[in-house]
Order: structure tokens, then sequence, then C-alpha cells
């Protein structure tokens, strides 16, 4: 979290300012983020054949580079505050910025993918939950919630709603089923920076927060636990866990405030981003 210190960050050629405020882009930044969302909702749609039991996350984050690369954009996580990997792979228990590398995938896992290409300057950024093989009942009811939160989110966002509209929404509908709402990672502005204002949390109180405006992009992307809420950062420094070890899921998409409503950016040309899979 740089909180609001002011620096500057490198996207491309360009110098972009974090200074806290909300930027309202133009009808460029809507096409910028069309191509580099629907390049991110392309990746992890080639995803959903390649996680099965006795894949390693390693070569999950192997095919995200590749993809990557080859339609010429960069994983804007590579060297990301020391980050060096592709793509982020969270098991099971871990909430977020799970670490891929050698970790075979079983049977019964549950899993989030969370990518972001950097394509021509502009940063799409989504995940999305897969099972490898059958997974319990209670875990994919778990799934398909918390992607019911994330549209419900996403429902709020519209010209002249309140940003906590947003989460309080998806905070009803969670706890409605005893899951708990991750309170330590949020969603966040992006476009030519990866993490830029406003924070966009997932539990809050309708009526407040910022005016939402079209022009305004941001995520939502909830992180909703099967027990309680409270997250534990593991020793590597980025595996965030489960402090009472229940499964966790998360959904996340970019999307862009329009004058009706909003546009989703990393929407699936194929639907593949929409629970059950099966
Ligand atoms: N993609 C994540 C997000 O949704 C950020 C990952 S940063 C990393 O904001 F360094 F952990 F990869
Ligand atoms: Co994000
Ligand atoms: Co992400």
């Amino acid at each position: 979290m740089a909180g609001m210190t002011e620096y500057q960050t490198i996207t491309g050629n360009e110098t972009v300012l974090r200074d806290g405020t909300i930027k309202l882009h133009g009808p460029e930044g809507f096409e910028g983020m069309r191509k580099a969302g629907r390049l991110a909702a392309e990746i992890l749609d080639a995803m959903v054949d390649l996680v099965k039991p006795g894949v390693t996350t390693g070569e999950l984050d192997d095919v995200v580079r590749q993809m990557t690369l080859d339609a010429g954009a960069v994983p804007a996580t590579m060297g990301y505050r020391g980050y060096a990997h592709s793509c982020c792979i969270s098991l099971n228990n871990v909430i977020c910025h799970g670490i891929p590398g050698d970790k075979v995938i079983r049977d019964g896992d549950i899993l989030n993918i969370d990518v972001t290409p950097l394509l021509d300057g502009w940063h799409g950024d989504s995940s999305r939950m897969y099972i490898a093989g059958d997974a319990p009942l209670k875990a994919r009811r778990l799934i398909d919630v918390t992607y019911e939160c994330l549209m419900i989110g996403i429902e709020k966002a519209k010209p002249g709603a309140r940003l906590g509209d947003i989460g309080a929404a998806i905070q009803v509908h969670a706890e409605g089923h005893r899951y708990g709402v991750v309170r330590e990672f949020c969603g966040h502005g992006l476009g030519r920076l990866f993490h830029d204002a406003p924070e966009v949390i997932h539990a809050a109180r309708a009526g407040t927060g910022p005016v939402l405006k079209p022009g305004m992009f941001f995520t939502i992307e909830p992180m909703i636990n099967l027990g309680k809420p409270g997250a534990k950062m593991l020793s590597d420094g980025w595996t965030a866990v489960t402090r009472d070890r229940s499964l966790s899921a998360q959904f996340e998409h970019s999307i862009g405030i329009t004058e009706t409503g909003c546009e989703i950016f990393t929407a699936s040309p194929k639907g593949l981003d929409c629970p059950p899979y099966a």
C-alpha cells in the first residue's frame, strides 16, 4: 500500500502520477482497457482446460507468461515490488497472492488464478476460480456465492452511486451465507497504473465513499472465506491465508463507469467467467 505518498510510475513511455485522486478516463482509456481486459479474459479462458490434477502451479504460470508475451503484452506482476511471477495462484485456504511453483494441483483442489497483462500501457486485471477434478459441495457453493458477490457489486457500479454501495451489497450477500469477507485486501483503481485510487473495500456502508462518475476505472475483487474473515501472511511475504484455515474464494473484474452503468473490461468472450463451470 502506498497510502497517500506521492510517487511516479513509469508505464510504457509515459510517466503517470499517483496522487490519490480518482482519474476520469475518456474514449482512449476505454479502448485501451477493452483490449487489455480482453487479453486477461482470454488467458483465463485458456486455463480452463489446463487446470487439472497433476499439473503444477508453475506450469500454469509459464503458460500465462507465454500467452501474455505472445500477445505483445507483459505480465504486470513480474518485477512488481519484487514479485517474480506472471500471475498469482491461490489454492484452497490461500486467500490471494499465492506464488506459482512446484506445488502439484490435486483432485478436489479449488484455486484462483489472477492475471494482469499490461498491454499498450493499460492494465487488465482479472481473476477466477477453477476446480481440479471434483470438489465437495461446500467448496462449490463458496465459489458460486463469491461469483454472485462480484456480480452484485458490479450491479451497484453506476454514475451517482457511492463506492461504499458496492462493498455493502457484497457484504450483505456473503454474510447472509455465513461467509467471511476479507478486509485486508481490496479492489483498486487502475488504468495506466496497476494500483491507483480509489481503494474498493468489499465490506462497506452504503451511502459512503466517493460518488461514482463516468470514466472511473477500478477493480472489484471480493475474497470470501468459508469461515471467519481473518487473514494472515505467510513468511514468504506474499501468500495470504485464512487464519482459521477455511477455504477462500475470489473473483475479480476490471470495470469502467459509463454514462448508464459500467462496462466489464475483463468479461470472457466465451462466457467462461461464471460458475458453475460444469
Ligand atoms: N492481481 C493482483 C490484484 O488483483 C495483484 C497481484 S500483485 C502481485 O490486485 F505482486 F502479488 F502479483
Ligand atoms: Co486487482
Ligand atoms: Co488481480
